[in-house]
């Protein structure tokens, strides 16, 4: 079955589908992302994720690209039309096309949006997440405004690659002070001897996950003991259990840090649990 994106006011064949050399996306990845979860054919906290596009946008001053009611049927039209029952939509939103320059442009330009959709393997996310990932610690990189979904991402891409070059799934950033501060595309999380379920707090060095603040909501509603605090890369390696957090794996368990077992090298019960119970929290649209 051919897929379908839509680009700039057409539903069109991505096969097809093109966006202008000039687009300063493609030019100076000037431009913002989002990834939402799709189960059951249904998009899962898109209101939040709309609400943080709406924040990254404005904080690098381009223009929502349609009014937010519209955009919600474009997503749920590229969903329908793939035919995605479990996947992920990717939106992406770009100042526009326009000479290049550095600068803004001056005349105003329409933002360019892009949506497209695709199904991912359910089993086999659910055997991943059954064994668990290897996570490798390095030093953090990014440009401090890490809280913008920005589609500038080389950091990375190549932290993901040097995870992947060693054996590994993800890579955790630590910053000048020796605390983690995100995976490349997750939220990084520990839980202590004690039970505590400790991740970072979301107002510097980081995105702020969606799948992380919906997580937050089940931890307290299972009335665990939650922490927002940084942690080290030695802390996590004598930590109970650890964990990713992020819209294309929910919660996923993490088994070794820098070839250190975590736990007994197993998914541990409570990242297990936070797993299981997640979806119960979260709204589909
Ligand atoms: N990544 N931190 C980074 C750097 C990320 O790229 C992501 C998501 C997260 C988790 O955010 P959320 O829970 O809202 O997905 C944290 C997406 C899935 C990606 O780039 O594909």
């Amino acid at each position: 079955m051919s897929r379908i994106a839509y680009v700039n006011g057409q539903y069109r064949d991505t096969r097809e589908a093109s966006v202008n050399i000039e687009d300063r996306g493609y030019q100076f990845a000037d431009g913002v992302y989002e990834v939402c979860e799709i189960r059951g054919e249904k998009i899962v906290d898109l209101p939040r994720h709309l609400t943080r596009l709406q924040r990254s946008l404005g904080e690098l001053q381009i223009a929502m690209p349609m009014p937010l009611n519209s955009l919600e049927v474009v997503i749920h039209e590229v969903v329908r039309r793939n035919r995605v029952t479990y996947g992920i939509v990717y939106l992406q939103v770009t100042r526009g096309v326009a000479r290049r320059d550095h600068f803004f442009p001056i005349h105003t330009v329409r933002p360019a949006l892009v949506v497209t959709a695709r199904s991912l393997n359910f089993e086999k996310n659910q055997k991943t997440a059954a064994s668990g990932i290897g996570v490798i610690t390095i030093p953090e990189n990014r440009w401090p405004r890490v809280d913008i979904k920005s589609i500038a991402l080389l950091p990375n891409v190549l932290a993901k690659q040097q995870a992947r070059d060693s054996g590994a799934y993800e890579a955790w950033f630590v910053d000048a002070e020796g605390h983690v501060t995100e995976g490349a595309s997750s939220n990084a999380w520990i839980v202590t001897s004690d039970g505590k379920v400790v991740t970072r707090s979301a107002d510097r060095g980081i995105l702020a996950g969606i799948t992380r603040s919906v997580l937050t909501d089940v931890i307290a509603s299972l009335q665990m003991t939650f922490e927002e605090r940084p942690f080290t890369p030695e802390e996590a390696y004598g930590a109970a259990e650890a964990f990713v957090t992020a819209a294309s794996q929910i919660v996923m368990p993490v088994v070794s840090i820098d070839k250190h077992l975590i736990g007994n090298g197993a998914p541990g019960p409570v990242a297990q649990r936070l797993r299981e119970q997640f979806h119960k929290f979260s709204a589909f649209s």
